[in-house]
């Protein structure tokens, strides 16, 4: 079990983080550490179908007296109405400066309970037992958190490091595989732009019988903690290398927008941006075939296609040049030179479009 605490300097905070096998067993002594006066956890229906004895345990476990509260699941919670409610409910039930607010859940309930908690009483604390592969190794680390208005994604929001973050693999046995394969995306991305050893253990997840997956996923998580742990420390404010995070991501967003995201779901996005950014770099960047092969074959076993066969790659290169705030220029892409050797290289029209249209003609059909 990976089991450490961080300091960070800006806002000043300490945020222990607790990944692996059985780290949902820390939260009594992570709470009773921190003390508080109330605990108050935020969870959505689907997690406390599945875990609800488990989060009545959490209560009782802790001196401090509480309640849960139950959301609807999916991204239409990440809004005003919801962290409203969230702030109703912690008046009624008595909450002070001295509470504690727990988030239980994916990267809806991490955003919106880190948002809810860094604006009740200009700030409480707020711990996260992320319960989905995508929070595990992203959302619930580097302090972001917000909700999103209706004519944009993530846009209100603050950077506020919960107290800790427990990522416990026993929580992926109930998790939808297609969630899964969002957050193995993910981690398919952080292991091309920063980590062969990660490379490493994906390739063995993915050839390995189900027996083993558990152990593995439990590897693959720590990995990942300490990765996006590793980038955000250095770059809390993203000015700089948190951006090779976004492998992938300039064409991933964009093809998310244009299906109005209801199309492709974020990890398939990024996953059809990393072809494009993997053949980007073989071409720009004179990028080895093994690593293309590599990033390939990875994402061949999460997808098989990506509905892209009508999409042009005008629209894609216009919605690309929109968001980036560019009319004529060319546009910063993160590429590849080898594994795990990020770089930031300006992509004109013409190269986005003939390597977007390599990958459509291979890759283009149902998902
Ligand atoms: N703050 C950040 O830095 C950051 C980073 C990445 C993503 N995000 C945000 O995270 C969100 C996506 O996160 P997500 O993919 O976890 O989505 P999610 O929170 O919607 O969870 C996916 C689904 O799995 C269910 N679920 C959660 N845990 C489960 C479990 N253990 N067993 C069974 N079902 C379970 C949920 O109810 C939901 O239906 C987006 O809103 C995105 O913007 C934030
Ligand atoms: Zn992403």
């Amino acid at each position: 079990m990976y089991d450490t605490t961080v300091k960070f300097p800006f806002p000043a905070a300490h945020c222990r983080l607790v990944a692996g096998q059985g780290a949902a067993s820390k939260l009594r002594s992570v709470v009773s550490k921190v003390g508080c006066s109330t605990m108050f956890i935020v969870t959505d229906r689907n997690v406390n179908k599945h875990y609800e004895s488990q989060l009545r345990e959490y209560l009782n476990g802790v001196r401090c007296p509480g309640d849960i509260l139950v959301l609807p699941a999916g991204e239409r919670t990440k809004s005003y109405r919801y962290q409203l409610k969230i702030h109703d409910w912690l008046l009624k039930k008595g909450a002070d400066r001295e509470s504690i607010l727990i988030g239980v859940g994916g990267g809806v309930i991490c955003d919106i309970t880190g948002f809810a908690a860094a604006t009740f009483m200009r700030g409480i604390r707020h711990a996260l037992i992320a319960t989905t592969l995508v929070a595990q190794i992203d959302a619930a680390i580097g302090g972001k958190n917000g909700i999103n208005l209706p004519a944009a994604k993530n846009i209100v929001g603050t950077i506020k490091q919960p107290v800790s973050v427990i990522a416990d693999s026993m929580f992926l046995r109930t998790l939808r595989p297609q969630h899964l394969r969002e957050g193995m995306a993910e981690l398919v991305k952080m292991a091309l732009v920063k980590s062969a050893s990660l490379g490493k253990l994906i390739t063995h997840y993915q050839s390995s019988h189900a027996e083993d997956r558990e152990e593995l996923i439990s590897r693959i998580i720590q990995q990942g903690v300490k990765l996006k742990l590793d980038v955000v420390r250095k770059d809390p404010f993203e000015s700089g290398l948190r951006k090779i995070l976004n492998f992938g991501h300039t064409t991933g967003h964009a093809l998310e927008a244009l299906g109005k995201y209801r199309q492709m779901t974020h990890g398939r996005a990024v996953a059809c941006g990393m072809l494009v950014a993997l053949e980007l770099s073989r071409r720009l960047c004179s990028l080895d075939d093994e690593t293309v092969a590599w990033g390939t074959k990875r994402i061949r076993e999460l997808y098989r296609s990506f509905p892209i066969a009508g999409i042009s790659p005008d629209g894609v290169w216009e919605v690309i040049k929109r968001d980036k705030k560019r009319v004529r220029e060319q546009i910063r892409f993160v590429l590849l030179e080898s594994f795990a050797k990020p770089v930031i290289h300006t992509v004109t029209e013409r190269q986005f479009r003939s390597s977007f249209d390599r990958v459509t003609k291979s890759w283009s059909g149902k998902p």
